[in-house]
C-alpha cells in the first residue's frame, strides 16, 4: 500500500471510529502526556470498605415488652418443631419482616441434636432458599462441622428469623423479638451444648457487651429469659468473618475441638 492509500485507509478507520477532527484548537504536547503516564503515581489509602448498611438513628427500636410477650404465648403454643416453624412464618412481631425479607428462616439440621448452632440472622442466600447458612459461610461450617466429627449431629438456627437489609447486624428489639421462637426450639431440640457462631449471637445469647474475640472459646453457661433452661454454650468465630480472615480458622477449629472433647467426654453428663 502507497503512502497516500495508507494515510487514506486511516483516516477512515478514524471516522468510522467517530474521530471528527483531526487537529484540534491547542497544540497538544503528546510526548510530555506520555511521559506523565510513566511517571510512578502516589499510592493512596486503600478505598475505605462500604458501611454497612444499618438502621437510621431514630429508626431503632428500642424493645418492645407487648412483642416480646405475644412472641412467648405464640413460641410456647407450639408442641413441636414443625408447629414452631410455622408460628415463626405467622409471627408479626419482629420488624424485619417488613423489610424486605422473602421469608421466615427458620432451622435445619437433625431435630434431636446433641448441639444447637446459633447464628446471627439469615443471608441473602438463605432469604432465597429458606434455610439457615446455605451460602459460602454455611458450606464452609458445614465442612468444619464434618472435620470435627459433627455431621448430623447439629441443628442449625440463627438469633432472627428474617434477612436484615443489606445483612446488616440484627437490632436488641429484633433478637428480643425472635428469643422466645429461639428458646422454644432449645426447650423442644433439647441439645446439651449450644455453640454461637459469631459476636452478635453469642452478645445476644449470653447478654454481655463483650467482644468476640475475648469470648470465643470459653465455655459459658446460657440461661433462658426465665431461668428455667441452663445449658453450656460456647462462643465461636463467625465463619462469614473466617472467609474474611482464613488466618482465624485455625481457633475456630480449636473451638470445635473444645466442643467435641465436652460433647464426648465419657465420665461426664455436659
Ligand atoms: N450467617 C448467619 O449468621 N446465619 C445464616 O443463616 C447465614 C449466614
Amino acid at each position: 500500500m502507497d503512502g497516500r492509500r495508507a494515510v487514506e485507509s486511516l483516516l477512515a478507520f478514524w471516522a468510522e471510529a467517530g474521530v471528527g477532527a483531526a487537529l484540534s484548537e491547542a497544540p497538544v504536547d503528546r510526548m510530555a502526556a506520555g511521559l506523565a503516564a510513566l511517571r510512578p503515581k502516589p499510592v493512596g489509602p486503600a478505598p475505605a470498605p462500604a458501611p454497612p448498611v444499618r438502621p437510621a438513628f431514630g429508626q431503632v427500636r428500642p424493645v418492645d415488652p407487648g412483642v416480646v410477650l405475644a412472641a412467648r404465648e405464640t413460641a410456647a403454643s407450639a408442641a413441636d418443631l414443625l408447629q414452631l416453624a410455622e408460628a415463626i412464618a405467622a409471627f408479626d412481631g419482629c420488624d424485619l419482616k417488613r423489610q424486605g425479607a422473602r421469608q421466615a428462616v427458620f432451622a435445619r439440621g437433625d431435630p434431636g441434636a446433641p448441639v444447637m448452632v446459633i447464628g446471627e440472622g439469615p443471608g441473602a442466600e438463605e432469604d432465597r432458599d429458606g434455610a439457615p447458612f446455605v451460602g459460602r459461610a454455611g458450606k464452609l461450617l458445614d465442612r468444619m462441622l464434618a472435620a470435627a466429627g459433627l455431621e448430623n449431629r447439629v441443628f442449625i438456627t440463627n438469633t432472627v428469623f428474617w434477612r436484615p437489609p443489606g445483612n446488616r447486624t440484627p437490632t436488641p428489639a429484633e433478637q428480643a423479638a425472635c428469643a422466645p421462637f429461639v428458646e422454644r426450639a432449645i426447650a423442644l431440640v433439647r441439645p446439651r451444648i449450644l455453640l454461637l457462631a459469631g459476636g452478635a449471637s453469642a452478645k445476644h445469647m449470653l447478654r454481655t457487651g463483650e467482644g468476640i474475640l475475648s469470648l470465643r472459646g470459653r465455655w459459658f453457661e446460657w440461661r433462658s429469659e426465665a431461668g428455667f433452661q441452663e445449658l453450656p454454650a460456647l462462643p465461636t468465630l463467625h465463619p462469614a468473618f473466617l472467609l474474611r480472615q482464613p488466618a482465624a480458622k485455625k481457633l475456630a477449629w480449636e473451638d470445635l475441638l473444645t466442643l467435641t472433647e465436652r460433647l464426648d467426654r465419657p465420665d461426664r453428663r455436659t
